[in-house]
């Protein structure tokens, strides 16, 4: 339960406890590197057809992973450069508890477009962001990280 990308799973064959789900949903910012997503996470297309669903996992922000949506630590490799905040002065949107499913839906070429109520937290585990509706770049390329400017378009990011 502690692996932070979800990577390592687990399946009690004693009948112990299943993994809790987390009682909120927290993005995490890590500073040069991928988001990690804890709570009662769902990715989908943009049909609504989930395509995976967890409760930790470490999603691509640099664009370059090749096995996208996921973090394979790619970022290392072209040394990708992304603070752990954001870079504007955006306000919380709406004042709401993190808590109930959580949605990211993969736009074709590009971002995540959340649903459902969460949080993002820089690095250092200050709540920087609260809503229940926004866009995170998985480009690598906006100026406005964590969120979407747009700039996926005109770089022609590339990503089912
Ligand atoms: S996905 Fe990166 S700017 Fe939109």
């Amino acid at each position: 339960m502690r692996c932070p990308t979800g990577a390592l799973q687990f399946e009690r064959k004693d009948d112990g406890p299943a993994e809790p789900i987390p009682a909120e949903n927290i993005i995490l910012i890590e500073a040069n590197g991928p988001l990690y997503v804890r709570g009662k996470v769902e990715l989908t297309d943009m049909d609504g057809g989930v395509l995976h669903q967890d409760t930790r996992v470490a999603l691509c922000r640099c664009g370059a992973s090749k096995i996208k949506p996921f973090c394979d630590n790619t970022h290392l490799q072209i040394n990708f450069q992304a603070e752990a905040g954001v870079t504007d002065n955006r306000e919380e949107t709406v004042d709401l508890k993190p808590v109930g499913p959580i949605k990211f839906v993969l736009a074709p070429n590009g971002p995540y477009r959340l649903q459902g109520n969460f949080e993002i937290r820089s690095a250092d585990g200050r709540a920087i962001f609260r809503g229940n509706k926004t866009a995170l770049c998985r480009c690598g390329s906006s100026q406005n990280k964590p969120f979407c400017d747009g700039t996926h378009k005109s770089i022609g990011f590339l990503a089912e």
